[in-house]
C-alpha cells in the first residue's frame, strides 16, 4: 500500500497544483482512510538517535461517544439545531459554571457577533479590548461599525492591563472586551469595577477559558456576557463550534431571538407563542445538533480531559524551569486569582531571533511549535484607524510567545521526545 507519506512527497514534488491532482489525492487520502482507519506516518531517526514521526501542534480526538451520539442524533429524525444535545449542552454548562443561560453557536466568532450586536453599539462607539487577540474579537465590533480602542498587554502576561484601561475611556466607550489568553483569568476585579464607576458592559473572550477560574469563580460567568470556543484547537472540541454565556437577566430573550435568525421561533417551540416570526436582527448562529452531539460527549469527560492536560503542562513546565533558570526563555506566570485551565503552554524568549532558532530546530526534530497572535493595532486592516499609541508589551507577545504541542492525546513519549530536542537545543555541546 502506498503510505501517506509518499502522497505527502507527490504533493510537494509537484509544486502541489490544485484541480486534477487535488482531486485525485482527495479522493486517494479518503479511501485510505477508511482502508487503515489511521494515518500511518513513515519513522525516521531524529538527531537524537530516536525513531521519530511528526508532532503536530494539535491534534483532534475522540474521548467516549462522541460516534455513538451523532448516530442517536441522526436516528432521533433532527439534526439540525437547538434538539436534544444541543439543550444538554445548555444544561451542562448553566448548572456547572452557573451562567444564567447558555446557548451554542457555530463558533467563538459567532458568539462575539451575538454578544456585539446584543451590546447595541454602533457607529462612533468605542470598544476597548487588548491588541494581543484573535481577530474575532475585534471584527465583532467593527462588524457593529464600533472603534476599537486598543489597551496594551500586563508585562508577565499577554492579558490585558487593567491599570491602563481607565486612561482610554471616553464619553463614548461602551464596552470592555477581555480576553483570558491560555485560559487565564484577567484581573476582573479591577475591570468589572471600572465598569461599574462608567456603567460599560464587559464581555468576556473566554475562547480558551473552559473550566478555569478567576477567584473561584467560573470564567465567563463574571461579565455581563462571554464567548467559548470548541474549535478543534480547544480544551474541549466539536471541530468548530462555540458559546455565548449570558450572564444578565436583560439580554435572555433577545439572545435567543438573534440566535435564531432573528425570529421568535425558540419561544414558539416552547408553546409560549403560538406563531412565530421576524422581531429582530440576527442570524443562523446555532449549530447543527451533530456539533452539540460530539460535544456533549467531550463535556461527559471534561474532568478527564482536563486531569491529563493538567499533566502535562505540569510535566513542560517542571522539566524546562532549567532552562528557564539559566535564562534561555521565561515560562508563563499564573497570577495568584486565576487558575491554570492548561489550555495553553507558552514559552517567552528575549528576542525574535531566538524563538525562530528554536522553532526552525524544533522543524528539524518534525515537531510543530507555533507563535501567536500579530498585534491587531499594526494590522494592515487597523493599523491607519489604530490612534498611534505604541503597545509594547502586545509587540513583545507578538514576537517572542511560542506555543509547544498540547493535546490530549499526546503521549508520554513524545512528550519527552519535545521537551529532549528543546534541552538538547541548549546544551552546551550542541553547535559543536
Ligand atoms: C481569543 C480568541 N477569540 C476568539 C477566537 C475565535 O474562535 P473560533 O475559532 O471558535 O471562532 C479565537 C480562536 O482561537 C481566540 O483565540
Amino acid at each position: 500500500m502506498i503510505s501517506f507519506v509518499v502522497c505527502k512527497k507527490a504533493i510537494k514534488t509537484s509544486g502541489y497544483q490544485k484541480d486534477s491532482f487535488t482531486i485525485i489525492y482527495n479522493q486517494y487520502f479518503i479511501s485510505s482512510l477508511m482502508q487503515t482507519n489511521t494515518l500511518q506516518p513513515a519513522t525516521e531517526t531524529s538527531t537524537l538517535g530516536i525513531e521519530k514521526h511528526p508532532i503536530p501542534f494539535n491534534k483532534p480526538y475522540f474521548i467516549g461517544n462522541e460516534i455513538a451520539y451523532i448516530q442517536k442524533a441522526v436516528e432521533s429524525g433532527k439534526i439540525s439545531g437547538n434538539g436534544i444535545f444541543t439543550q444538554m449542552c445548555h444544561q451542562f454548562f448553566e448548572q456547572r459554571y452557573g451562567f444564567r443561560k447558555a446557548l451554542l453557536t457555530s463558533s467563538c466568532t459567532d458568539a462575539l457577533e451575538m454578544a456585539a450586536i446584543l451590546t447595541n453599539v454602533g457607529l462612533g462607539d468605542e470598544v476597548i479590548m487588548p491588541s494581543y487577540t484573535f481577530v474575532s474579537t475585534s471584527n465583532a465590533f467593527v462588524l457593529r461599525g464600533a472603534k476599537i480602542v486598543f489597551a496594551d498587554s500586563q508585562a508577565d502576561n499577554p492579558n490585558i492591563d487593567a491599570a491602563q484601561i481607565e486612561v482610554l475611556i471616553t464619553p463614548k466607550t461602551r464596552v470592555i472586551v477581555v480576553v483570558h489568553y491560555a485560559g487565564v483569568a484577567c484581573n476582573m476585579d479591577a475591570i468589572m469595577a471600572l465598569a461599574n464607576k462608567y456603567q460599560l458592559l464587559v464581555v468576556e473572550d473566554a475562547a480558551q477559558a473552559i473550566d478555569s477560574y478567576y477567584q473561584n469563580r467560573p470564567l465567563g460567568s463574571i461579565g455581563h456576557l462571554a464567548a467559548f470556543s470548541f474549535h478543534e484547537t480547544k480544551n474541549i472540541i466539536s471541530g468548530e463550534g462555540g458559546m455565548l454565556a449570558i450572564n444578565d437577566e436583560r439580554f435572555e430573550k433577545r439572545a435567543e431571538i438573534i440566535w435564531e435568525k432573528g425570529t421568535n421561533r425558540s419561544a414558539f417551540f416552547r408553546g409560549e407563542v403560538d406563531k412565530y416570526g421576524w422581531v429582530d436582527v440576527g442570524s443562523s448562529f446555532l449549530p447543527a445538533e451533530i456539533v452539540g452531539a460530539f460535544l456533549y460527549a467531550q463535556l461527559e469527560k471534561l474532568d478527564v480531559i482536563q486531569t491529563k492536560r493538567k499533566q502535562i503542562w505540569d510535566t513542560y513546565y517542571r522539566e524546562l524551569t532549567p532552562l528557564a533558570q539559566a535564562g534561555h526563555f521565561r515560562l508563563p506566570n499564573i497570577p495568584n486569582y486565576a487558575s491554570n485551565n492548561a489550555h495553553m503552554f507558552y514559552l517567552l524568549f528575549p528576542s525574535l531571533d531566538a524563538r525562530t532558532n528554536l522553532i526552525k530546530h524544533l522543524r528539524h526534530a518534525d515537531i510543530h511549535a507555533v507563535f501567536h497572535y500579530l498585534s491587531l493595532h499594526k494590522s494592515p486592516f487597523y493599523e491607519q484607524q489604530h490612534d498611534g499609541r505604541t503597545l509594547p508589551m502586545c509587540d513583545l507577545y507578538a514576537d517572542t510567545l511560542l506555543r509547544l504541542p498540547m493535546y490530549y492525546e499526546l503521549s508520554e513519549n513524545d512528550l519527552t521526545t519535545i521537551i529532549n530536542e528543546i534541552k538538547a537545543f541548549y546544551s552546551p555541546n550542541a553547535n559543536a
